[in-house]
């Protein structure tokens, strides 16, 4: 008997200009027997309608599950496999994730673990999702309090971008999107840096985000065709992560939720910090880039008797070996150096930086 090899797929993400008609093209080539479309309120209410005129979506069954990073979490995943399984998904049946990156995580997680993983098919709403989050194939759910806890690398069959759908996005999430294009802009070169920090996020030119987007797409997706499963390279895009993970969980705890590109914003700041302290980062970007963030993503609430919930929920992250926190820092912009600890005393520090010393 001659078995057919498949090749390992490379799914690419596409900012495209003609959505519902690539949408089936794509829907076509996959033959599913049924689709589901997974959603949430907003999404439900600003994106689905424009599914309408798609001939494989008319009649898709629509699971909605409530909005928020509060909702990525195991009693979505049993209520989304709640669905399928009492509307008799099966292995050839394609679930289409239509929102941000909470529904890209948590339905792609899903997808990867019904009857042990079923296509899927991100259909990015928001700019964090499109620039980061449907990309890459990480998906998962928080779990007691941790960030991305339970989760599997499995990519999406094809992921798809209408920038259409970010008009209705309201400031915050624009920006919170944003700071992951300025962390691609960061791990890159100098110049994607100096061009993301001079992006006008007062008065968003969407032609003009649509060209950086494509382009801070493109960084991601170089990145993971090296390294998909995060043993090296991948790591730089962690940059700001470790700490920003532990303000977005640490925000969740205290009942004031702060969205994911803050956290991101003021985990660079402390993680830049310490890059200026161990690995030299010049000090004039670090201050450039405070001035940045001060001014479009305001200050972080945190207070000294907060240090210790951040250092736990740091020493939880998944990305640390043994004792060590795990840090990507930044010899200079463009030049990133996984894999670095710090002390606690230097995190602190950071701590320090980030509430008043920038
Ligand atoms: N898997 C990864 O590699 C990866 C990378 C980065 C971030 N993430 C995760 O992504 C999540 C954040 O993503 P997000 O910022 O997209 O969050 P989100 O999915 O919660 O969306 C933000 C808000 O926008 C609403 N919304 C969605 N589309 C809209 C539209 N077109 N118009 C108006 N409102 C709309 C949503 O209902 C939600 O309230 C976090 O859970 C984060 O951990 C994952
Ligand atoms: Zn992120």
């Amino acid at each position: 008997m001659r078995l057919k090899i498949k090749m390992m797929r490379r799914p690419v993400t596409k900012i495209t200009t003609n959505f519902i008609e690539e949408l089936d093209e794509i829907i076509e080539t996959l033959c599913p027997d049924r689709v589901f479309v997974l959603t949430d309120n907003s999404a439900k209410k600003y994106c689905l309608p424009v599914l309408s005129t798609s001939k494989w979506l008319q009649n898709a069954s629509v699971i909605t599950i409530a909005q928020g990073d509060e909702h990525k979490n195991i009693a979505s995943a049993v209520e989304i496999w709640t669905f399928l399984t009492k509307n008799d998904a099966t292995r050839r049946s394609l679930m289409i994730n239509l929102g941000g990156g909470v529904i890209s995580d948590t339905g792609g997680f899903v997808a990867a673990t019904f009857k042990r993983g079923i296509r899927y098919v991100n259909l990015s709403t928001t700019l964090l999702g499109a620039v980061d989050a449907a990309t890459g194939g990480k998906t998962g759910v928080n779990f007691l309090g941790y960030k991305n806890e339970i989760g599997v690398f499995s990519p999406a069959e094809a992921v798809l971008v209408n920038t259409d759908f970010f008009h209705t996005l309201d400031a915050e999430n624009l920006r919170s999107g944003f700071a992951e294009i300025v962390k691609h802009a960061l791990i890159h070169s100098l110049e994607e840096w100096n061009g993301a920090l001079a992006f006008d996020l007062d008065n968003v030119d969407f032609e003009k985000l649509k060209e950086i987007l494509a382009r801070s797409i493109r960084i991601k997706e170089r990145i993971v065709e090296q390294d998909p499963k995060e043993l090296h390279l991948r790591k730089a895009l962690n940059a700001g992560h470790t700490v920003g993970h532990a303000i977005e969980s640490w925000s969740y705890g205290l009942n004031r939720p702060v969205l994911h590109g803050y956290a991101v914003v003021w985990g660079l700041i402390c993680e830049l910090y310490l890059s200026f302290v161990q690995t030299g980062f010049p000090k004039n970007e670090l201050l450039k880039f405070g001035r940045w963030a001060k001014e479009y993503y305001g200050e972080c609430e945190i207070d000294c008797k907060h240090y210790d919930m951040l250092y736990e929920l740091m020493r939880h992250d998944k990305k640390n070996e043994g004792d060590c926190i795990n840090f990507t820092l930044l010899k200079r912009v463009g030049e990133p150096v996984v894999d670095r600890t710090a002390s606690k005393k230097e995190i602190f520090e950071s701590f320090d930086y980030l509430r008043d010393g920038w």
